[in-house]
């Protein structure tokens, strides 16, 4: 009895012994299972940071616009560098303090977010989720200023400062007010009646120098001196004169789209080869997967957006992402067909058998 009982509780000592020894050695892959999905969860929350407080200045694709610099080299930046620099910006450029210890809208979690996001180089992604959330920037960039346009400015009062101001603009305001302070989806149009009834010239000043803390707008108060910040705030109170006088600053837009033939068809061939499966003969839908010949879908998506969601896919769901697959050339082409496809395309998308 007392010998079964030394036995039972040897058998006992085992087992635990044992369970104890499958746990330490299952450690650490269990530690690699949670720390890949925490890394998993740090690059889908920074990716829609991103999106909302970042991709207005450094692109969709952090490809960079005008003069905001792009990040995809931030992938082999230091890590504590990178972080420090979104914590506390640049002194003196656009890039402002996003720490809240700094007064800016993240804590120290969130700006993790966006570094692991930044390192990870999934740049397709987060091309498509900005896309996704209607957030990509326009890719509207101010052309250098004709020197008639600053001759023509600097002939009305107190011109110097009204050519400080465009210039300033040009190269810091327009990407997300428009090239002529008509505003785009990312910020108000600065250009109005509206506006400068509402605002005085002090209301204009405090916002360019603290900024509206919660938005795109960061203070501008580092990045630009007195005389940079009284030339744009006088461009915003008398943009009236300007557009009486028929100043108008010239825009590019991104390269359009290659709709030659050859491109089409090239596009139409890769459509049937790979999307029919799913979006139905000629895109016209199926049950699987949404109609993509429809008006709807075609007048409300630009070609950067399309170009995006192909490349990046559309996070959970089936819609594969496509760049490892395809050259940007053969995703231009494919937009270029479903482009193509407009002028007849009907209004709503017919049901699917
Ligand atoms: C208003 C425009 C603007 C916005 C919005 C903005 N940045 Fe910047 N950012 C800049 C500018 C300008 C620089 C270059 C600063 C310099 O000259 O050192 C910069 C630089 C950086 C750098 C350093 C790059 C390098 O190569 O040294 C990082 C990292 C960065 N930004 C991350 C972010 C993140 C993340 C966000 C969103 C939370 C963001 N930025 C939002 C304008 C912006
Ligand atoms: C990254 C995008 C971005 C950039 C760059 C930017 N702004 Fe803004 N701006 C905004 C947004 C968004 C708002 C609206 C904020 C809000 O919701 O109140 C705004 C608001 C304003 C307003 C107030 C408009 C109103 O109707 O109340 C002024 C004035 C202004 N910006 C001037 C400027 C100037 C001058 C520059 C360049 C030195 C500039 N902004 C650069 C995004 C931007
Ligand atoms: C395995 C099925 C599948 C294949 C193959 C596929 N897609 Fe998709 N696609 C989807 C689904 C599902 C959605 C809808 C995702 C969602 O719910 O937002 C989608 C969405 C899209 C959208 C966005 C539509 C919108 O209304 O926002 C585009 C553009 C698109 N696909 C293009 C393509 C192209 C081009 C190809 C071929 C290179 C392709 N897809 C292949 C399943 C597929």
């Amino acid at each position: 009895m007392t010998r079964q009982m030394s036995w039972i509780a040897l058998i006992g000592t085992f087992m635990i012994a044992a369970a104890f020894g499958i746990a330490v050695i299952r450690e650490p892959a269990r530690q690699a299972e949670a720390s890949a999905a925490l890394n998993t969860a740090l690059i889908v929350e920074g990716t829609d940071l991103y999106a909302e407080n970042c991709a207005a200045c450094h692109g969709a694709s952090g490809e960079g616009i005008a003069a905001y610099p792009p990040l995809t080299t931030t992938v082999s930046m230091d890590a504590q560098t990178v972080y420090n620099t979104i914590e506390r910006g640049r002194y003196n450029t656009g890039m402002a303090a996003f720490g809240v210890d700094e007064g800016g809208i993240f804590t120290g979690m969130q700006i993790q977010s966006l570094v692991t996001m930044l390192q990870a180089d999934t740049w397709d992604t987060v091309a498509a989720r900005v896309a996704e959330l209607g957030l990509t920037p326009p890719q509207i960039v101010v052309a250098e200023i004709p020197a008639e346009t600053v001759a023509l400015v600097e002939t009305l009062p107190d011109g110097a400062a009204l050519s400080t101001g465009l210039t300033v603009y040009a190269e810091n305001c327009a990407a997300c007010h428009g090239a002529n302070g008509e505003g785009s989806a990312l910020a108000p149009a600065l250009n109005t009646d509206e506006l400068r009834i509402r605002l005085s010239d002090a209301d204009i000043a405090r916002i360019i120098s603290e900024g509206v803390p919660g938005t795109l707008m960061s203070s501008w108060s580092s990045a630009l001196d007195a005389a940079q910040q009284q030339g744009v705030i006088a461009l915003i109170s008398r943009w009236g004169e300007l557009n009486a006088a028929g100043v108008s600053l010239p825009t590019i837009e991104a390269a359009p789209l290659n709709m030659s033939p050859q491109a089409v068809a090239n596009g139409q061939r890769l459509f049937d080869l790979l999307c029919t499966q799913c979006h139905g003969i000629d895109g016209y839908g199926s049950p699987i997967a949404p109609a993509l010949n429809n008006q709807t879908f075609l007048s409300t998506t630009p070609d950067a957006a399309i170009q995006a969601i192909i490349a990046g896919g559309v996070s959970g769901t089936v819609m594969p992402a496509w760049s490892g697959y395809l050259s940007d050339a053969d995703i231009a082409a494919i937009a270029a067909y479903l482009r193509s496809l407009q002028p007849n395309a009907p209004i709503v998308a017919p049901a699917q058998p």
